[in-house]
């Protein structure tokens, strides 16, 4: 007789369904667990791999003024197409083509582009990301902020950056810590606990 037997076995499994949902309701944090998950593909190490001995390094030969650049399915074409054809054995997903996107925006607008590649939690850790070359990076959680160094398009904020910045602020300032790089007068921006690479408004300019 099955039923019997049964009948405990789905009282313990709806008590264990019911208990940690109960516990989990009441507290909502002020801080992130973790940050944003890193992006799973490095994408200024794509492009300069496969696409910059045509369109130049980080795509400074890329004609600012190509209607492209401001019809927005037609880029997404442009993008899908030219990986299939330029770099088929590192496929790129739908998140990936975004971030291309907004890098081929950032680059056509002269603009620097962030990009988080990796970090290990829990905190301090180490965080790694990009940055267009030329652009001055720095961790930011106001009013403390501290000057990363960039190696070419990669930087490294190590654990004593990190745990200088933290030792400043208060967990809300904390919550909203930024990565920012500025290349001459024009910023690209990063909120660590939301986002994984700078985008560009769909048009340049904006
Ligand atoms: C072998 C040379 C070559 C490589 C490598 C290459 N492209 Fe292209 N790409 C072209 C040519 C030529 C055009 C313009 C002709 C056309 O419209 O098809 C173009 C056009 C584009 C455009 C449209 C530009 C505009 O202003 O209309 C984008 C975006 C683009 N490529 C992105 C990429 C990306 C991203 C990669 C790397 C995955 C890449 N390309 C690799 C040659 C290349």
């Amino acid at each position: 007789m099955p039923t019997p037997r049964l009948r405990p076995a789905l009282l313990t499994l709806a008590v264990a369904l019911v208990i940690p949902a109960c516990e989990r309701a009441p507290a909502p944090g002020p801080l992130p667990t973790r940050w944003a998950a890193p992006l799973k593909l490095a994408p200024l190490t794509f492009f300069q791999g496969h696409c910059a001995n045509c369109h130049g390094a980080y795509g400074k030969d890329y004609d600012p003024d190509s209607p492209t650049n401001t019809d927005a399915p037609k880029l997404q074409q442009m993008l899908r197409e030219m990986a299939a054809a330029h770099a088929a054995e590192t496929p790129l997903d739908d998140n990936d083509l975004a971030v291309q996107k907004s890098f081929h925006l950032a680059a056509v607008a002269r603009r620097p582009f962030l990009a988080i590649t990796n970090h290990t939690w829990p905190e301090p850790g180490e965080i790694t990301g990009e940055a267009t070359p030329g652009s001055q990076v720095e961790l930011i959680s106001a009013p403390a902020r501290v000057s990363i160094p960039l190696h070419g398009h990669t930087f490294t904020i190590d654990a004593k950056a990190l745990a200088q910045v933290r030792a400043q602020v208060t967990d809300e300032q904390w919550l909203q810590t930024k990565i920012v790089a500025t290349k001459g007068s024009v910023q690209a921006r990063i909120t660590l606990a939301s986002e994984n690479f700078s985008a560009s408004p769909d048009a340049p300019g904006h």
